[in-house]
């Protein structure tokens, strides 16, 4: 039988969106509202905020305001007057792989640890303005339910992002693991805030091919928005002697990962929120980006060593994340001159 294409399609063709694909992924929340989807942390009772009336944060700073309190997410994020006017949540969760994060338990029961994850979800959707959106760095284990859970909270995907990394720990009883999951969800997709103008990078079409016509373009002359499989130079794991390293923290996010989430999906002067701050990834590019910030972190140490990083060192690879072509085959043919 011959193949059918669907041709409903912005670019018809290709591999391209389909044109009703955002509105697909709003019915696949919708329905997911509707539907009584079960998943194994829903058996296990809801975290009950403790009361924090009043909350003061541990460190802060002006110009842009900078806000770091030190607790559980769970708690801190009900607590917060900035409840429902949070324009970007940034989350990278310890994963209950058992990593030693100082005061916090990383090796929680399954159903426990799902039980959780739902519980910071939900406090995040909460704080969330109604054009804000939400990304989650999760790994293979958890992404689904990620998913899931956010779907039936009613909140649209945008992109499931893939951070791509070529060291990963050596293994033979599998493939190597080289990826984590950077999961794009926003309340509203006819509101969000997205600049692609604050991202885009050469495309392979300029930097491999020397194709003429990307740079016959009216506009954006050989750039493309980047895909959503992400690596390159500055997009590595941050190990070894890499010049970001904040010794005493573990799984550190690269700045340029955060820059690209921070610059598309936010403006200057608006408000991002990390409930895991960790090293403080994200308030030290937030900061160096002119938007105001929020971290949480559960370990006192931590905060204090992300507080010294946010406010005296700052960003080290600003603009980094941007105009550098991930390409990966050399030159084949040089641009024509114009
Ligand atoms: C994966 S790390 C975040 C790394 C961060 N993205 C960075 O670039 O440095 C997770 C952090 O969350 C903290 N944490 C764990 N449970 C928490 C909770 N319930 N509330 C707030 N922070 C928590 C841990 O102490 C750890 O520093």
């Amino acid at each position: 039988m011959a193949e059918r294409k669907n041709t409903d399609f912005d670019r018809p063709g290709g591999y391209a969106m389909p044109s009703g694909a955002t509105a697909t992924h709003r019915r696949a929340a919708r329905t997911a509202c509707a539907e009584s989807i079960r998943l194994v942390g829903d058996d296990v009772a809801a975290h009950e905020p403790v009361p924090l009336p009043g909350i003061e944060p541990a460190h802060a700073a002006d110009d842009p305001d900078t806000r770091l309190y030190v607790g559980d997410c769970r708690d801190v994020l009900p607590a917060l007057p900035d409840r429902g006017a949070v324009d970007l949540v940034f989350a990278d969760p310890p994963f209950n792989w058992d990593v030693p994060y100082g005061e916090w338990h990383d090796g929680m029961p399954r159903a426990e640890y799902e039980r959780f994850t739902f519980d910071w979800l939900d406090a995040c959707v909460d704080v969330l303005a109604p054009h804000g959106s939400l990304w989650v760095n999760i790994p293979d284990d958890t992404a689904a339910e990620v998913v899931m859970h956010l779907k039936r909270r009613g909140l649209t995907m945008i992109n499931w992002c893939v951070w791509h990394f070529r060291f990963g720990q050596h293994r033979s009883t599998s493939f190597i693991m080289s990826k984590v999951h950077a999961l794009y969800f926003v309340r509203d997709p006819d509101e969000r805030t997205w600049n692609p103008e604050a991202i885009l990078e050469p495309s392979d079409r300029a930097s491999i091919y020397g194709d003429a016509r990307t740079m016959a373009k009216s506009e954006h002359k050989g750039l493309r928005v980047p895909m959503d499989v992400w690596y390159g130079q500055y997009l590595g794991r941050i190990q070894g002697n890499n010049k970001e390293r904040r010794h005493g923290h573990h799984n550190q996010i690269p700045e340029a990962y955060l820059e690209r989430v921070v610059r598309s999906c936010s403006n200057a002067g608006d408000l991002v929120l990390d409930p895991f701050l960790g090293s403080g990834t994200t308030s030290t590019v937030a900061r160096a980006w002119d938007r105001r910030s929020i971290g949480v972190e559960y370990a006192p140490a931590n905060a204090a060593s992300a507080w010294e990083r946010v406010t005296e060192i700052g960003m080290i690879r600003k603009g980094s994340s941007a105009g550098r072509s991930s390409a990966i085959f050399g030159k084949r043919r040089e641009l024509a001159k114009d």
